[in-house]
């Protein structure tokens, strides 16, 4: 029998700013998805936040892309919306872009990682959720954990591991995927992907002969885009990914490990800014120095035979981690002094909001040939 699980996240009030979820609004989410336990709906789920982002981490057996679960999801988020304008929270209702859910979550705001899995024996996986940045983000890590053998050392040790994986990108602008296998097509994998906000990775599958099923994803990621559903910034896509780990899969430790370097991402300020991403446990997810820098909270779980979430675990609450975290702190400030210059401030294309496009306007008539 197949659980899925699915975590549907929302920006629908900052508090203050774009800093963090008001724990009304968790409450808020959590009478709603208590009540769909109660029906029989969701088997199970869990309430977290990371910055101002409001995740919603459930299990289920209705399958991906369920009208049920994406109409429940709405409806924590609507409800949660109500509360976020009662309490005046900074862009209360952000990321629910349209007026009335038909059917489906995605394309209305709301970033979806969902994955429909045949339980093993043990099934440990981790939620990653990050604030202040986009999808692209993941493309690094997700690599490291699954192709990169000088961050998994089961790629090399591992037989159930040694055959590699297959990598399904999105071509976010032309809307088109393309599937690589690895080890095989790793240098034109990360043709792709090194160009991270254009071809994001969506998710891993095992190759023919693993012991998972081909067709069941290993790690699945976010790849809403905001600014295609509103066609202005409306802020950032802030994404999620859904990692399954061990047994014939990358162990905890090597899930966790590519985030031991603070890697550069587009977000921060305004969604407009290069920025560290700072791997933190759940109550240091606030970001607030020029609204960041960029946060990643990781939390473990078991899934339990009923599809239970036996967690979380908040992986990131380990001394191991301050290393990266004060890398970042050192990354953000040599970044900073920048200020308004590239590579600070993403360049012209990736410019997504600001007042940027308005200013050249009305510097229009002022420019004037050279001779
Ligand atoms: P334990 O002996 O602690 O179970 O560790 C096994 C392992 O493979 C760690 O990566
Ligand atoms: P969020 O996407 O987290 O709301 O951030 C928006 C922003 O502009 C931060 O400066
Ligand atoms: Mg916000
Ligand atoms: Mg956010
Ligand atoms: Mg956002």
């Amino acid at each position: 029998e197949k659980i899925t699980i699915s975590v549907i996240k929302a920006d629908i009030g900052g508090w203050p700013g774009h800093s963090r979820v008001h724990p009304q609004l968790v409450e808020t989410a959590e009478e709603v998805l208590s009540k769909a336990v109660e029906d029989g709906t969701l088997i199970d789920f869990y309430v977290a936040t990371c910055g101002d982002d409001l995740q919603l981490i459930m299990t289920h057996r209705k399958g991906v892309d369920s009208s049920e679960i994406h109409g429940l999801a709405w409806k924590a988020f609507e409800e949660a919306t109500k509360v976020a304008k009662e309490l005046g929270l900074y862009g209360a209702g952000q990321d629910l872009l349209k007026d009335a859910f038909s059917g489906n979550i995605r394309g209305m705001g709301p970033g979806i990682a969902e994955m429909e899995i045949t339980l093993r024996k043990s099934e440990p996986i981790v939620t990653f959720h990050m604030d202040k940045t986009e999808p692209g983000a993941f493309n690094l890590p997700i690599f490291r954990m699954f192709a990169d053998p000088f961050n998994t050392a089961g790629l090399v040790i591992d037989p159930n591991m040694h055959m590699g994986f297959r990598f399904e990108v999105w071509d976010i602008l032309k809307h088109k995927r393309v599937i690589l296998n690895t080890p095989e097509e790793v240098y034109d994998l990360l043709a792709l992907i090194g160009a991270k906000s254009r071809y994001v990775i969506k998710r891993v599958f095992p190759k023919e002969g693993h012991k998972i099923a081909k067709d069941e994803p290993v790690a699945v990621v976010s790849t809403e885009k905001l600014y295609e559903i509103a066609g202005e910034y409306v802020g950032k896509d802030d994404p999620v990914a859904i990692v399954r780990a061990q047994s014939g899969l990358p162990a905890l430790g090597e899930v966790l490990e590519p985030f031991a370097f603070p890697h550069l991402v587009s977000g921060w300020m305004r969604g407009s800014h290069n920025g560290p991403i700072m791997p933190v446990p759940m109550h240091q997810a606030n970001p607030t120095r020029f609204d960041g820098p960029p946060r990643v909270v990781a939390l473990g779980w078991q899934i339990s035979p009923e599809g239970k979430l036996v967690g979380p675990v908040d992986l990131f609450d380990d001394p191991a981690f301050d290393g990266a975290r004060q890398k970042a702190v050192e990354i953000a400030e040599y970044m900073r002094r920048h200020g308004p210059f590239e590579p600070h401030r993403l360049p012209l294309e990736d410019m997504e909001y600001t007042t940027l496009p308005g200013v050249l306007k009305r510097l229009e008539e002022r420019f004037e040939e050279i001779e």
